[in-house]
C-alpha cells in the first residue's frame, strides 16, 4: 500500500474514538485555537454569504466552529461542505451534520469548481497529504480571488529549551500512551510526532505557500508554539 493509502486507513481505524481522543490529549485547547482562528478569518474577511470548504474535515469540528464562529459575528454562510478521503471519518460527520454535503476526495485531487470557495480551511490536516504542493495549488484553483486559506498544524521545531523538551516529551512519550489506550491503535498516535518531525517548519512552509501565489497574512503561535495559524490570501 502507498504511504497515502496507509495513512488514510489509519485515520479509518482511529476515527470512533477521534473526538474523545482529541479533546483529552489537547486538554480541550483544540477547541480554543479553532475559535480564534476562524474569528480571525471571519473578522479579516468582509464579504458576506459565505462558500466555505473544509478539506482534510474529519469529523467535522471545523465545520461546527465556523458555524459558531459565524453566528457569533453575524456572517452568513451561503454554503460549507467538508472534504476528506477517510470513510469513517465522513460518516461520523454526515451522524454530525445531516444536511450537509461531504465529499471523499483527497486534498490534491478536489472534484470542486473554479474560483467558487471564499475561504478553505485545512485543520491538522495538511501534514498527512503526500502530494502538499498539489493540494496548495488545488487550494488557490478553488478559491475565489482574494479568498482565505486557513491552515492550523503542528510544525516542526527546534528542539531547544524547556517548553520545546515538554512539548517533545508529551508527543513521544504521553500521547501515544493515552491515544493508544483510547484507540487501542497505540501505533496511531506514535505517527502523530513522526509526522511532525517530518513536517515543515513554519518559515519553510510560507515559502511554499508563497511559492503557490499566496499572500501570507497571518502567522500566529498558539500556546507557546504547540499549534501554528496560518492565514493566506490568494492574490
Ligand atoms: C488529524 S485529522 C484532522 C481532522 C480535522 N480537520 C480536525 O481538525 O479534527 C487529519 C485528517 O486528514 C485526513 N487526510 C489524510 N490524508 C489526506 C489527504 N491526502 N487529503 C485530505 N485529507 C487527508 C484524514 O482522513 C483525517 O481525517
Amino acid at each position: 500500500m502507498q504511504k497515502q493509502e496507509k495513512i488514510i486507513e489509519m485515520f479509518n481505524q482511529i476515527a470512533p474514538t477521534y473526538d474523545k481522543s482529541n479533546r483529552i490529549l489537547s486538554f480541550g485547547m483544540d477547541i480554543n485555537w479553532r475559535k480564534k482562528a476562524c474569528e480571525r478569518v471571519l473578522n479579516l474577511y468582509l464579504k458576506q454569504d459565505l462558500n466555505i470548504i473544509d478539506v482534510a474535515c474529519g469529523t467535522g469540528d471545523m465545520i461546527e466552529i465556523w458555524q459558531k464562529s459565524a453566528l457569533k459575528l453575524k456572517k452568513n454562510i451561503n454554503t460549507i461542505k467538508g472534504i476528506d478521503p477517510s470513510k469513517v471519518m465522513l460518516e461520523i460527520a454526515k451522524q454530525r451534520f445531516k444536511d450537509l454535503e461531504f465529499i471523499e476526495a483527497k486534498a490534491q485531487n478536489l472534484p470542486l469548481e473554479l474560483e467558487n470557495a471564499d475561504i478553505v480551511s485545512i485543520s491538522y490536516g495538511i501534514r498527512n497529504v503526500m502530494q502538499r504542493q498539489e493540494a496548495l495549488r488545488e487550494f488557490s484553483r478553488i478559491l475565489k480571488k482574494d479568498g482565505i486559506l486557513l491552515v492550523l498544524e503542528f510544525t516542526r521545531r527546534e528542539k531547544k529549551g524547556f517548553i520545546a523538551f515538554f512539548r517533545d516529551f508529551y508527543l513521544k512519550n504521553i500521547l501515544p500512551f493515552i491515544g493508544g489506550l483510547i484507540s487501542k491503535n497505540k501505533e496511531a498516535y506514535k505517527y502523530l510526532p513522526n509526522s511532525i518531525d517530518e513536517f515543515l517548519s513554519q518559515e519553510e512552509f510560507v515559502k511554499e505557500l508563497e511559492d503557490v501565489d499566496f499572500k501570507v497574512l497571518e502567522l500566529k503561535d498558539f500556546s507557546f508554539g504547540i499549534s501554528s495559524m496560518f492565514i493566506a490570501q490568494k492574490v
